[in-house]
């Protein structure tokens, strides 16, 4: 099973095994993972669930939508031109087997 690895400031983190096919929001809300908020649901119209991602992981992950571009320049935490992206338009599965990210430290 996939494994999410949530960073948190101060050097703190939550690990999860997510089922494939789990966006890293929604694994975040279920588990509890402080910092995710996911308030639309995973539409791509909050920028709640906004993550970096650390660089081993760059390279597997989907291009950015037209929605989600648009969505991470209102991020409540600063844009990382590289490493931002919503953590809600980012799955798990046979293509991205493993992940870590940072979580910002506000999201409103
Ligand atoms: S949950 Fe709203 S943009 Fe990701």
């Amino acid at each position: 099973m996939p494994t999410v690895t949530y960073h948190h400031d101060g050097g703190t983190a939550d690990v999860l095994d997510v089922e494939p096919g789990t966006s890293l929001m929604r694994a975040a809300v279920r588990n509890g993972v402080r910092g995710i908020v996911g308030e639309c649901g995973g539409q791509a119209m909050c920028a709640t669930c906004h993550v970096y991602v650390r660089d081993p992981y760059l390279g597997a992950l989907p291009d950015i939508s037209e929605d989600e571009e648009e969505m991470l320049d209102c991020t409540t935490a600063p844009r990382d031109a590289d490493r931002s992206r919503l953590g809600c338009q980012v799955v798990v599965g046979p293509d991205l087997d493993e992940i870590e990210v940072d979580v910002p430290a506000s999201q409103v």
